[in-house]
């Protein structure tokens, strides 16, 4: 039984509102800020490429399914952040619900969805870094480029900028930088405007043709890149974890969710089909900057130019925002007694986790220097996936065992949507590749040894 013991949930709503050391500060329109800012990242930059290779220009269905999935998880996960509103995200939210066996699999998921994020996205802010610099005539010794693998037809060894970027934020973290909501509101506006430009000067460059054939792999490729371009909406989950922080949580918090992740499939969605229309999708194969790429390609170089420099600067926030998700995920395990105590240590002068925020900083960034990008998408995603589903499955939970909970936001539908919610998630797991399959069950049957031979008998709630 004891795998199952939990934390209780009036506690930790007591314990939230007694919390006084936040500021509470944030209102709808912030939280929606938030998500963008941590949404918009290399899924639309990057990963539009391999998408499109895979589904054509059908890569807008892809994105429509994609969000579909996650609009059915966002509801769910709006029940649970505006009921019980801790910081901690999900892990804390399946501790009180599911038991401490389901939260750890949750926080070890997680673990490994926030810090191969920030792998992907130093990735990918490292090919828009080369493309800005080449706008200036400077290119960088090949081997250095990308990951050994990443380049079919050169040799690569390392992606060097991918690296820096990862030690620069790491730095940043461990001194205590945090994003400002000020800072976040600049880069939101950068990366928005960078997509509208997209958008609207693309426009004027579509070829009606090269929307023909749509599907040019059918419906499994389709389904394939919905799997893969899930990664571009990664985030409005951590519109979640600033509960703590909000004005009117029960309020804001399930619009700030819903509204960040509707205006990002919108602009995606107009994005694939711009892009798609510029160039004929096969082209776009090993491509590390798509978009930019195909403004380059029909002579919009000054355009090219800046939406190189945007996306250089508002992917960093996205690195930023992971990182310290990821920081913080194994701050509140560790403090829970499910990992190390020194996990948890607070260093004393700039009163952060200084030795966690550098392991996994070294770890993730060299992760990202070494492995190429759509196997790390793929991984981020069946992490993220089957940690959506068990959200899910947690507010059918939270209702037959706590129904008398007061809700300022019940998902709708129940339980038909937190169902379509698991059934979506699973849908786009099935469609990720066998090789992903295997590396996180190998993953998960590590935390199971890890959980067994030393986090359950650690457990700070057994003692
Ligand atoms: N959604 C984020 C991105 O695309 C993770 O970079």
């Amino acid at each position: 039984m004891s795998l199952f013991r939990k934390k209780s949930v009036e506690h930790m709503i007591a314990a939230s509102a007694q919390n006084a050391g936040l500021k509470k500060a944030l209102g709808a329109l912030d939280l929606t800020f938030l998500g963008v800012g941590a949404i918009i990242g290399t899924g639309i930059f990057v990963l539009t490429g391999t998408g499109a290779v895979q589904a054509g220009p059908a890569l807008m269905v892809s994105f429509l399914i994609a969000a579909l999935a996650c609009g059915f998880a966002a509801l769910a996960y709006a029940e649970f952040a505006s009921t019980i509103p801790v910081a901690g995200s999900i892990y804390t939210y399946s501790y009180a619900t599911l038991g401490e066996l389901a939260a750890w699999i949750i926080g070890w998921d997680l673990m490994l969805e926030y810090g191969l994020a920030t792998s992907a996205v130093s990735v990918g802010w490292s090919g828009y870094l080369q493309s800005l610099l080449s706008g200036f005539g400077v290119s960088l010794p090949v081997v250095l480029t990308a990951a050994p693998g990443a380049l079919p037809g050169h040799e690569t060894w390392f992606n060097l900028p991918a690296f820096l970027v990862m030690m620069a934020i790491t730095a940043l973290l461990s001194l205590g930088v945090r994003e400002s909501a000020r800072i976040n509101n600049i880069m939101v506006a950068i990366k928005v405007i960078v997509v509208l430009l997209v958008i609207g000067v693309g426009v004027f460059h579509v070829t009606p043709a090269n929307w023909h054939p749509f599907m040019p792999n059918g419906w499994n490729g389709v389904f394939g890149a919905a799997a893969v371009m899930f990664f571009a909406f990664i985030g409005f989950d951590s519109v979640s974890s600033a509960a703590e922080e909000v004005k009117n949580p029960k309020r804001d918090l399930p619009i700030g969710i819903i509204a960040s992740l509707g205006v990002c499939a919108v602009l995606y969605v107009a994005v694939a089909a711009v892009v798609t229309g510029i160039v004929p999708s096969a082209q776009f194969a090993n491509i590390s900057h798509p978009v930019s790429y195909a403004l380059q390609v029909v002579g919009e170089k000054w355009v090219a130019g800046f939406i190189d420099l945007g996306a250089v600067l508002g992917m960093l926030t996205v690195i930023l925002v992971m990182a310290y998700g990821q920081t913080r995920v194994i701050f509140a395990m560790s403090r829970d007694g499910l990992l190390p105590a020194r996990l948890s240590r607070v260093h004393p002068k700039f009163a952060t986790p200084f030795f966690t925020t550098w392991l996994v900083g070294i770890f993730f960034g060299l992760i990202g220097a070494l492995v190429p990008l759509n196997v790390l998408a793929e991984l981020i995603n069946i992490g993220t996936l089957a940690a959506f589903s068990m959200v899910s499955i947690a507010v059918l939970v939270l209702r037959k065992t706590h129904p008398e909970l007061p809700r300022a936001f019940r998902c709708p539908g129940v339980p038909v949507v937190p169902v379509l919610a698991v059934a979506s998630c699973l849908f786009l797991m099935v469609n990720l590749q066998a090789v992903t399959w295997v590396a996180f069950v190998v993953w998960l049957l590590i935390g199971m040894v890890i959980y067994f031979g030393y986090s359950r008998r650690h457990s700070k709630l057994a003692k």
